[in-house]
């Protein structure tokens, strides 16, 4: 990959905040890589997800009142993408840039630290869009898409055990796989707003799970594990 670009991250919740609690051997390891790859000259921006909190918070909600809309479950969900993104940028805090995009009409202008942490935006996306606009406002070279999820497969792989991982598939093969409404809190590899908009600015996303090294393989032109879709 390009390392005269940014990179930019989008690093799903689950793998801040898993069920059971903030996984600090993760993250902890995720600092050392990120230190690492900034020290050879790599540029990133982090998207950070709202993880089980989001999740928690989304149910709890629903149960308890069993008729709320959407718009506030997606608040809860950004609050959640906002604390995450705080603690990540907490880590960071002698690296990064000293504001967490929070809101994506305000470009940073003269960027001058290597790493850059975001949060969530607005109602009815994830922060797969948000991501996504930033590879368009900031020139990136590619997205990254690290999650619990390893790659795009041809079916639910939690419900059929003949699913098969796809190394490579284009957008419009992708937008057919998924549902293509918006509801709060959903777990698919990309989000579908995201998608639609990957296809607009003809942009490459990558799938891959959480391994480190497999991101090194990926940054360096290696081979690596995960799904490709492109235009
Ligand atoms: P994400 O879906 O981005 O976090 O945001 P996640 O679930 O941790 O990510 P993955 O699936 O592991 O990659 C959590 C929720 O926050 C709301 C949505 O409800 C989303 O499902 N959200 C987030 C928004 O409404 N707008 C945003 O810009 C971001």
């Amino acid at each position: 990959m390009d390392k005269s670009k940014p990179i930019v991250i989008s690093l799903g919740g689950s793998l801040v905040v898993p069920n059971g609690g903030i996984d600090t051997t993760y993250i902890s390891q995720l600092n050392k890589f990120i230190r690492r790859k900034i020290a050879e000259e790599w540029r990133f921006f982090i998207v950070v997800g709202g993880g089980a909190t989001a999740r928690r918070y989304i149910d709890a909600a629903k149960d308890i009142t069993g008729e709320i809309s959407d718009w506030d479950l997606d608040f809860l969900g950004i609050h959640s993408t906002e604390l995450n993104a705080h603690f990540i940028r907490t880590i960071f805090r002698d690296i990064a840039h000293p504001r967490i995009i929070l809101n994506y009409e305000k470009k940073i202008e003269r960027l001058k630290e290597p790493l850059v942490i975001a949060a969530g935006w607005k109602p009815g996306c994830s922060t797969d869009y948000d991501a996504m606009i930033l590879v368009r406002d900031y020139k990136a070279a590619a997205l990254i898409n690290m999650s619990n999820i390893e790659w795009v497969y041809t079916k639910d792989p939690n419900k059929f055990a003949d699913a098969q991982p796809i190394k490579k598939l284009s957008w419009y093969e992708y937008e057919n796989m998924i549902d293509r409404k918006w509801s709060p809190g959903i777990n698919i590899p990309f989000d579908p707003v995201a998608t639609k908009m990957a296809k607009d600015i003809n942009c490459t996303v990558y799938i891959i799970g959480k391994d480190l090294n497999n991101l090194n393989s990926l940054l360096e032109g290696q081979d690596f594990k995960g799904t490709v879709i492109s235009s």
